[in-house]
């Protein structure tokens, strides 16, 4: 009886200390950060680094999916609002992000490209082999995309085709958008309805050669590469001393020895280069991807998947490291920018989607790796003067997602929307200690910070915090300096995997965000999982 009593009592005490150890943890997973969590941050304005160039913010949108038919163009006659078949709603939420360029038309669809199909009254309908087999209408062609490019106040990237092309084929397009001359290619434009040449700013010089550009070796490509510079030239007369159009061409889409050669040989030839040819950019491409033959998810994942991603995407920074030293080894003055035009998260394909349209949801994830990434890009500055996100509207990681009459805004969307302040600035070196965040095996940094004086002398500051359950404190100063105030915008969401749906579009939006100002620096308390931007008032 007592044997059987004092079991009793050991079992409620058990009980009951197993429910107040519960409790505890609960209280300790929600507890504010406290003040030994908090990370100083210290700005220093007195040493300006590289200009963080507007470019490093720009887009990719290729023949693919529905990236340009139905998320651009849904033509003249459609129900949807339009401009010239080009929807209203895409071009006032792109207007309101200050796209820099727009890489166009692929991808591996450039190096199937043929231009003539896409100017005229008459369009050829072709094909689309890489991307599902679909047809391809041609009705988006060259003046659509300038249109496109003029009505969102972008500038034009043109990617021309080396693969199936010639470099007649790109050298008489290039004559076709440029010439003022009465040629008889200039007529022509004139006579599709633009008499004024166009502005090309940008262009590059095939893609992915070594892989669906044609499977080139380098030396190979060094060598096609050579007399597109030479032959495909730019004749608009504002072109000519000033805005001068920069030829980027192929680079590496990798890390290993194939990749380090590829860039070698051509920055080797740079090194050499004569009067004849010239290249002012270097592409590089590199995607988010865990794992190629299994890919993850876009929504439906937990805290493995989002500290597997974001450690994963964190590479680009080696990336970056690893092929702007071999740059430098023959550029030491920088002249050649790093252009990683093709970066961002690729996934599993929707479930009903069509697998080679690339449609794939955007969640908050994605909101932390666009922050991530545009963080490593300006800490390149020197070198890395443009970046292309892949891709604009409803293929891989998307700004846009439309389905008919319906436009939402991904949670990447406000990303580049509350950093569009950075675009053009000058990089300020920011010091602090990250810390780290740990889940199961995976150790990131915990917060990651970047700062930058605009156009305008405003400093600002941009913070994520990786964590996704805890806040964190943000102490920030100006070294030597104080702080009068800051405030901005915040991004979280109530899960890693939030998305904004077409039936809720406002899951993840920015909100207003202060600080508050002691002995001369900010406090900040930053939400799990969320990308800050604020304005700093010295
Ligand atoms: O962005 C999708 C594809 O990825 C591009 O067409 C190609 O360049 C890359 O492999």
């Amino acid at each position: 009886m007592f044997a059987k009593f004092a079991v009793g009592i050991l079992k409620q005490r058990t009980l009951r200390s197993v429910l107040v150890s519960f409790v505890l943890a609960c209280i300790l997973l929600n507890m504010p950060a406290t003040a030994a969590d908090k990370v100083e941050l210290a700005m220093d304005v007195s040493k300006p680094g590289a200009k963080i160039d507007r470019n490093l913010f720009g887009q990719f949108a290729e023949h693919l999916g529905h990236g340009i038919y139905e998320g651009i163009w849904v033509g003249r006659d459609s129900k949807i609002p339009n401009t010239h078949g080009i929807r209203n709603d895409v071009v006032t939420a792109l207007k309101a992000i200050k796209v820099p360029n727009v890489r166009w038309p692929g991808g591996c669809f450039a190096d199937e490209y043929h231009w003539r199909k896409g100017i005229g009254p008459q369009r050829a309908v072709s094909l689309n082999p890489n991307w599902g087999g679909v047809t391809e209408p041609n009705t988006f062609g060259t003046h659509e995309f300038m249109d496109f490019i003029n009505q969102i106040g972008s500038k034009a990237y043109l990617s021309v085709n080396v693969g199936s092309g010639t470099p007649q084929e790109a050298a008489e397009w290039l004559e076709y958008m440029t010439s003022a001359q009465g040629t008889t290619l200039a007529k022509e434009r004139t006579a599709n309805g633009h008499p004024d040449p166009y502005i090309i700013p940008y262009l590059g010089i095939g893609n992915e050669s070594w892989d669906c550009g044609g499977n080139m070796t380098p030396d190979y490509y060094l060598s096609q590469m050579k007399i597109y510079s030479r032959f495909v030239r730019n004749f608009n007369p504002e072109q000519q001393d000033k805005q001068q159009m920069l030829r980027i061409a192929v680079g590496p889409g990798g890390d290993g020895p194939r990749w380090t050669e590829w860039t070698d040989t051509i920055m080797k030839a740079y090194q050499h280069h004569t009067w004849s040819w010239d290249m002012n950019g270097l592409s590089m491409h590199n995607y988010t991807v865990v794992n190629w033959q299994n890919k993850f998810a876009s929504t439906g994942f937990g805290e493995s998947e989002y500290a597997q991603f974001l450690k994963e995407t964190l590479k680009m920074d080696d990336l970056i490291n690893t092929h702007s030293a071999i740059m430098d080894k023959y550029d030491p003055e920088k002249k050649v920018a790093l252009v990683v035009d093709e970066w961002g998260s690729w996934y599993a394909p929707s479930p009903g989607s069509n697998p080679g349209f690339l449609v794939q949801q955007n969640s908050q994830r994605d909101a932390i790796l666009a922050a991530l990434n545009l963080n490593i890009f300006a800490r390149h500055a020197d070198r890395v003067r443009m970046a292309n996100i892949a891709q604009m509207i409803n293929v891989l990681q998307a700004m846009i997602l439309t389905d008919k009459e319906k436009m939402v805004l991904t949670p990447t969307y406000y990303v580049f929307k509350m950093y569009a302040p950075f675009q053009d600035s000058t990089f300020v070196p920011v010091t602090f200690n990250a810390g780290t965040y740990t889940h199961d095996s995976v150790t990131l940094p915990r917060v990651d910070a970047i700062a930058a004086k605009d156009t305008n002398g405003k400093l600002w500051l941009a913070i994520t915090n990786l964590n996704p359950n805890q806040p964190v404190e943000i102490e920030a100063g100006v070294e030597g300096g104080s702080v009068k105030s800051a405030a901005g915008q915040t991004l979280t969401a109530p899960k890693v995997d939030s998305v904004n749906s077409f039936d809720a579009p406002n899951t993840v939006v920015p909100k207003p965000i202060a600080a508050k100002v002691q002995g001369g620096k900010i406090s900040l308390q930053l939400e799990p999982k969320s990308v800050t931007v604020v304005s700093v008032e010295q």
